[in-house]
C-alpha cells in the first residue's frame, strides 16, 4: 500500500464525504485483491474484476477503515476487512441486477455484469466473489482469531438471516403492497387509507437485512481489526443500524427521484416492479425527513469518539445528501 497523506479533522474541511483521501487507498488494495491466481479461467477472472473494480462509492470499505480509525488503530490493519466487504458487496449488485432479480441492465454506469458478460459467468463470479471474500481475510489477516472473528462478522451479514434473507423478502414483497382502491387479493396488503404500521415494519426489516446488515458488519469489522472496545462496538452498533436504514431510504428516493445519468444504474425502476419503498409508503417528504431523523441519531451515537469522529459524522451527512 502506498502511503498517502491521510486527512485529519482539520484539513478535511473541504471532503464532505469524510473518506476521500481513502479512496485511492482502497482503489490500489482492490486492485492488488483482485489477482486471482492460476487456476482461474479467464473469463471468470475478468467478469469479477469488472464488477469488483467497477466505479463505486466504495462506502463499505471506507467504513471499515473509518471505524477502525474512530478505535485508534490503523488503516492499514483494517483493510483486509475493507478488501473483503467490498467483493461481498460486488457479488451481491451482480446477483441483484440479474434477470431472476431486479433484472437491471445498467450498474455503476456500465452494463451490467451478465450483460456484458453472460448470465452463467455472472452468476459464477458472484458465487467466487463469496469464496474469495473469506479467503482474502484470512490470508491477510495474522491474527487467526481475528480472522476467524471477522470471517463470522461477515459471513453471517451476508446469511440467510441478513442480506440474503433480506434479498429474498424484497423480492417476495414486490407487488403484495398495494393502494385501498386496487383490488385486493388474499396475497395483497393495503399500504394506504389505514394504518400502515405492520408494512413500515416489514419494510425496516427487509432494508436492515439486505443493506443495513453489511454497512453494520463493516463498522464490526473495523472495530475488531483495530482492537476496539465494547463501548466502540456498541455505539459503533448503534450509528450503523441508523445510517444503514438511512442508506437504503435515500436509494429508494433516488430511484424515484434521480436519473440514470447520474445514479450510474436505472432508475424508477421500483415502482415498476412494485417494491416496497419508504417512499412509497411515508411519500417523498415522509421518507425525506424519515433519512434525516435517523442520520441525527447515527451522528448522535458516535459521540463518544469525540474528535475522532469526524470521518463517520462527515460520511453520515454525505450518505443523507448524496446525489448518486
Ligand atoms: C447500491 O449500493 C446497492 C444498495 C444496497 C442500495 P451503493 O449505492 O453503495 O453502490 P455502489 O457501491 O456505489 O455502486
Ligand atoms: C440492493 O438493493 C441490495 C443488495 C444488493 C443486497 P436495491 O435493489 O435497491 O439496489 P439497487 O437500487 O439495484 O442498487
Ligand atoms: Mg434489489
Ligand atoms: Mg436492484
Ligand atoms: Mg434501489
Amino acid at each position: 500500500m502506498t502511503s498517502a497523506t491521510l486527512l485529519t479533522s482539520k484539513s478535511a474541511e473541504n471532503d464532505p464525504t469524510g473518506f476521500r483521501d481513502l479512496q485511492p487507498l482502497i482503489e490500489e488494495a482492490l486492485a492488488t485483491a483482485c489477482d486471482f491466481g492460476a487456476g482461474c479461467p479467464e473469463r471468470l477472472g475478468d467478469a469479477m474484476r469488472y464488477a469488483v473494480l467497477a466505479p463505486g462509492k466504495r462506502l463499505r470499505p471506507a467504513l471499515v477503515l473509518m471505524a477502525a480509525e474512530a478505535c485508534g488503530g490503523q488503516i492499514i490493519h483494517a483493510m483486509p476487512g475493507a478488501v473483503a466487504v467490498e467483493m461481498i458487496h460486488a457479488y451481491s449488485l451482480i446477483h441483484d441486477d440479474l434477470p431472476a432479480m431486479d433484472d437491471d441492465d445498467l450498474r455503476r454506469g456500465r452494463p451490467t455484469c451478465h450483460i456484458k458478460f453472460d448470465e452463467a459467468t455472472a452468476i459464477l463470479a458472484g458465487d467466487a466473489l463469496i469464496a474469495q471474500a473469506f479467503t482474502h481475510l484470512c490470508e491477510n489477516v495474522s491474527d487467526p482469531l481475528l480472522a476467524a472473528t471477522a470471517v463470522r462478522t461477515l459471513a453471517k451479514a451476508a446469511g440467510p438471516c441478513h442480506l440474503v434473507g433480506g434479498q429474498a423478502d424484497d423480492l417476495a414483497a414486490e407487488n403484495r403492497f398495494v393502494e385501498p382502491e386496487e383490488s385486493a387479493s388474499k396475497d395483497e396488503i393495503q399500504i394506504t387509507g389505514g394504518d400502515n404500521t405492520a408494512a413500515l415494519m416489514h419494510l425496516e426489516s427487509i432494508h436492515q437485512r439486505k443493506t443495513g446488515a453489511l454497512i453494520a458488519a463493516s463498522l464490526s469489522l473495523g472495530a475488531t481489526l483495530s482492537g476496539g472496545t465494547e463501548q466502540h462496538r456498541a455505539a459503533l452498533a448503534c450509528f450503523a443500524k441508523n445510517v444503514g436504514l438511512a442508506f437504503q431510504v435515500v436509494d429508494d428516493l433516488l430511484d424515484l427521484t434521480a436519473d440514470a445519468a447520474a445514479m450510474g444504474k436505472r432508475t424508477g425502476k421500483d415502482a415498476v416492479k412494485g417494491k416496497l419503498t419508504y417512499p412509497g409508503l411515508l411519500g417523498l417528504e415522509g421518507a425525506k425527513q424519515r433519512a434525516e431523523d435517523l442520520t441525527r441519531k447515527a451522528q448522535e451515537a458516535i459521540k463518544v469518539f469525540g474528535k475522532r469522529n469526524w470521518r463517520l459524522s462527515s460520511l453520515a451527512n454525505y450518505v443523507l445528501e448524496r446525489q448518486h
